[in-house]
């Protein structure tokens, strides 16, 4: 069911298990989904394009310039025809090009471009697998958010016995429907979410403001996944540098008070992100004109800003049914965090370190802990934001499926 009317594209790379493509395009078919498929130079000498085309019902694409595309840029048109990408065989070779962004032929200008959720479905001989190289290339992938499904330990063509085994068609067709069946889930019922992020601004007068060193990555990232997973997600962002996709709604504030009144706005939702660093205080009263040196001025009298995450949690009326807060420590992360999670009434705490060199506030890198009222803790080691986003959003998901489950 979850594979019907849906648009596969097909990458078929230069490996003996190139063959296994055409049970997968027969099983796609079945279920009712179209396929396209493009085949690398390599992939033609281990499939036919006559074999692929007479199974895909369409034509195979093969080369970035082709003329019979009457103009049309196959390397962008195919993957915003697609719902879903798959690479298969992803040989040792492809990942390699794929890590350091190569696009020298249609397969891979194609997967640059992509704007939707790639399958790489790795298939080599067991010390190609392990090799160095291609391990810092898996990790690679990985953290630029290519999803992989296998490879599995088991006797390869080769003779030989290891990991590098490409997943059977039947398991690449059953994590294809369990990705569709959970993003159409969330579409159907149209499942909202909120995400704050970034730092506020508390302005003292016109150029002199309280703030701090987020930069709003991890929630900009956090709300990027969940919108792929069919999530219809708003970004409250305080000022940050980030170019944000098309596929977020954002709405862009300056300080705590603004925050506060943006999210109210937008409840009720099913789930809210707070992961913003907002400033604990605000200046009682903001100055219309420069301060000037010569003035007397010596006290900043601060109050309160509102805590958005407790207001969330202590929600009667709008609490969401998926709270998610995170802390950001620099001592005690665990339990300053648990307690946090306890006080502010949330279903997630993520904690962060924000002592530590390199990962935190204002860097590509973090390292969070996910802990949930069962007391799941799950530590994620350095990694990509965007790695960790996808980690984050995969338990706000299966949390999120769980809570229906009980309230069905
Ligand atoms: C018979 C044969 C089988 C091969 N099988 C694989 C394989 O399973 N995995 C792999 O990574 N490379 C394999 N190779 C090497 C690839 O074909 C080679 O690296 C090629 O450049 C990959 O092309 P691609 O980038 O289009 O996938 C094989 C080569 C031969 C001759």
């Amino acid at each position: 069911m979850n594979l019907k009317n849906k648009k596969i594209l097909l990458i078929v790379g230069g490996g003996i298990s190139a063959y296994k493509s055409l049970d997968v395009i027969r099983l796609l078919q079945r279920k009712g989904s179209s396929v396209k498929v493009i085949l690398t130079k390599t992939g033609k000498k281990f499939v036919t394009p006559l074999s692929i085309s007479s199974l895909s019902k369409n034509r195979v694409f093969e080369d970035t310039f082709d003329e019979k595309s009457d103009g049309k840029m196959d390397h962008i048109s195919l993957s915003r025809w697609a719902d879903a990408i798959l690479v298969l065989p992803t040989t040792a070779n492809l990942m390699s090009k794929l890590a350091r962004g190569a696009a020298n032929d249609l397969a891979t200008t194609v997967l640059l471009a992509a704007d939707k959720e790639v399958f790489l479905i790795p298939a080599m001989n067991v010390r190609m697998w392990i090799h160095q190289a291609t391990q810092k290339n898996f990790n690679a992938l990985f953290s630029y958010g290519y999803k992989f499904i296998g490879p599995e330990d088991g006797e390869m063509a080769c003779g030989e016995y290891g990991k590098g085994k490409m997943s059977s068609p039947r398991q690449i067709i059953s994590c294809l429907e369990k990705y569709f069946r959970d993003k159409d889930f969330f579409k159907k019922k149209k499942i909202k979410a909120i995400v704050t992020t970034g730092p506020t601004k508390e302005y003292i007068d016109p150029v002199r403001f309280i703030s701090n060193e987020s930069s709003g990555k991890q929630g900009y990232e956090i709300a990027l996944e969940l919108a792929r997973l069919g999530i219809k997600t708003t970004l409250i962002s305080g000022p940050t540098n980030i170019n944000y996709s098309k596929d977020i709604k954002v709405k862009k504030v300056i300080s705590g008070k603004q925050m506060f009144n943006i999210v109210r706005k937008n409840l009720p939702t099913d789930i809210a992100v707070c992961s913003a660093a907002v400033s604990d205080f605000r200046p009682l009263t903001k100055n219309k004109e420069k301060i000037k040196k010569k003035q007397k001025f010596d006290e900043i009298k601060l109050e309160k800003n509102s805590d958005i995450l407790e207001f969330l949690g202590k929600n009667n009326r709008y609490k969401p049914k998926l709270l998610v807060g995170f802390s950001a420590e620099t001592e005690n992360i665990l339990n300053n965090s648990i307690e946090k999670m306890k006080d502010k009434f949330c279903d997630i705490i993520v904690a962060n370190d924000v002592s530590k060199k390199g990962t935190g506030f204002n860097v590509d890198f973090n390292e969070v802990t996910i802990i949930d009222r069962k007391g799941n803790t799950h530590k994620i080691k350095k990694n990509s934001k965007k790695f960790i986003a996808s980690i984050i959003a995969k338990k706000i998901m299966n949390s999120f499926l769980d809570i229906k489950k009980n309230l069905n």
